[in-house]
């Protein structure tokens, strides 16, 4: 059988599975590619450093010339994290003619404008399965599997370390930096877990699904987003007792022509599919006007899930499919017909809110005044009486809301801050 060539740059959590899938079954990869995707070379920084995979000699290199400067290596899965060097080693790599794969959505979130361009002006490809939801194939799905529809909404947990970290402090009530530091152990979290749990990892991985479903252009910052680390069990235990999971959710809908999105912990009706997703698998629910609602489901993060998704890019280019569907998606240019993001605040939600409150006569006209005075209307009310006999003790009241305008809201918790009778700042919550 004919071999094509292929290299490895960066061998931590995503490359050491990858690594382990080439060389471990080279014939499963050889059935389906018609030719044996051969690992010619992988590129590291540190050459003494143990490795948890048995390299054949020659493979292992501290040198990326010896990639860049081989013609027979023609595909190239750059699995090496955040901006630099990550994107000057690919372009690099595409001045030199390779097809590249990559894991990196914290890049394409920011260069995918930039890189898309240089490859197709230079005919090469680049396949990104693997930067959104792991080893769920989400990207094939919406660029070739629903294209007959126009995409009206897309509803996702997309950080496998955020969902794993909200499962375990709801199932057994571990705190927050102790499963953090869990997720990291098991090669779920970024480099820098921030961008997990402070949500941007989730709004990249949006800003790339947004651009594939709506052509939504623009700064994956401008995407109103709130992560998980301010995360207070108090609310996930009133969330369970009101019938709803927490879950870190992403969101994208069609207004108008143009693009409502958000990132943020959401309150989610138990029993719907999208609650019940747990620890570090990630879900997508994806409406087509054609097809209707799908769901898709499977882990997000980890080694040999990531490492599913970037061998089947590999395939796809040694086969010659992810050039076709490159060239076709025309992703971040001009002729995928650019959608803006709409106003944030005009977004119509029902929202939960918390807020501790002095348990006295007339605190709760007062609240239920702001609210009622700003248009929002009360579905529901829960305040349990104090134990303690002090007038001045404080008590939690949790207020859910109808369908309301965003704006309501924010005006409403900013006038609560003028109230002597509510102690902090209000805890608030998209429901769905
Ligand atoms: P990681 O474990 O930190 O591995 C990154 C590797 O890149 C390290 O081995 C590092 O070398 C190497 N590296 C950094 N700079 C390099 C350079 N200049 N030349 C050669 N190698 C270099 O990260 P990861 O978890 O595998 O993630 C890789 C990418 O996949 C990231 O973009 C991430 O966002 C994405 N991703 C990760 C997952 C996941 O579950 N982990 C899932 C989906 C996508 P050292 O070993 O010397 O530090
Ligand atoms: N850190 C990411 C996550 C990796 O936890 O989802 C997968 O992109």
């Amino acid at each position: 059988m004919e071999k094509t060539k292929v290299a490895i740059i960066g061998l931590g959590t995503v490359g050491t599975g990858v690594a382990k899938l080439l060389l471990d079954h080279g014939d499963r990869t050889a059935r389906h590619a018609g030719r044996i995707p051969w690992l010619e070379k992988i590129v590291v920084r540190d050459l003494s450093k143990t490795r948890d995979v048995e390299i054949p000699e020659g493979v292992l290199t501290d040198n990326l010339e010896d990639v860049i400067q081989d013609p027979e290596i023609t595909v190239v899965a750059q699995l090496i994290g955040g901006i630099e060097p990550a994107r000057s080693i690919m372009l690099q790599l595409l001045e030199a003619g390779k097809d590249i794969i990559t894991a990196n959505k914290a890049l394409l979130a920011v260069y995918g404008p930039e890189l898309f361009d240089k490859a197709r002006q230079l005919k090469r490809c680049i396949a990104f399965e693997a930067s959104v939801a792991g080893g769920i194939p989400i990207i094939t799905n919406i660029g070739q599997c629903l294209t007959a529809n126009q995409i009206t909404s897309l509803r996702g947990i997309l950080n496998g370390t955020c969902n794993f970290i909200i499962t375990e402090m709801q199932n057994s009530g571990a705190a927050f930096s102790d499963v953090l530091k869990e997720a990291q152990r098991l090669g779920y979290a970024e480099a820098d877990p921030t961008l997990d749990v402070n949500g941007a990892d989730t709004a990249q991985k949006l800003s790339i699904l947004s651009q594939l479903a709506f052509g939504v252009r623009g700064n994956w910052e401008d995407i109103p987003c709130k992560g998980i680390n301010d995360l207070n069990i108090a609310d996930i235990r009133y969330a369970d007792r009101l019938g709803y999971r927490i879950k870190l959710l992403a969101i994208a809908k069609l207004v108008d022509n143009e693009v409502e999105m958000s990132v943020s912990p959401t309150l989610i009706s138990k029993g719907t599919p999208l609650a019940e997703v747990q620890d570090v698998f990630n879900a997508i629910r994806v409406r087509g006007d054609t097809v209707g609602p799908v769901f898709y489901h499977g882990q997000g993060a980890g080694q040999m899930p990531t490492a599913s998704a970037v061998v089947a890019d590999i395939i796809d280019t040694v086969v010659g499919r992810s050039q076709i569907t490159f060239n076709n998606l025309e992703l971040w240019s001009e002729r995928n017909r650019p959608r803006s993001m709409a106003d944030a605040g005009q977004s119509i939600n029902r929202y939960y809110l918390r807020m501790q409150v002095v348990d006295q006569p007339g605190v709760m006209a007062e609240i239920t005044g702001i609210l009622g005075n700003n248009g929002v209307s009360i579905a529901s009310i829960i305040q349990h009486k104090s134990e303690n006999k002090d007038s001045s003790a404080t008590v939690p009241l949790v207020i859910m809301s109808h369908e309301t305008m965003q704006s309501a809201i924010d005006k409403s918790v900013d006038q609560f801050k003028d109230s002597k009778s509510i102690e902090s700042k209000a805890v608030v919550l998209k429901v769905i």
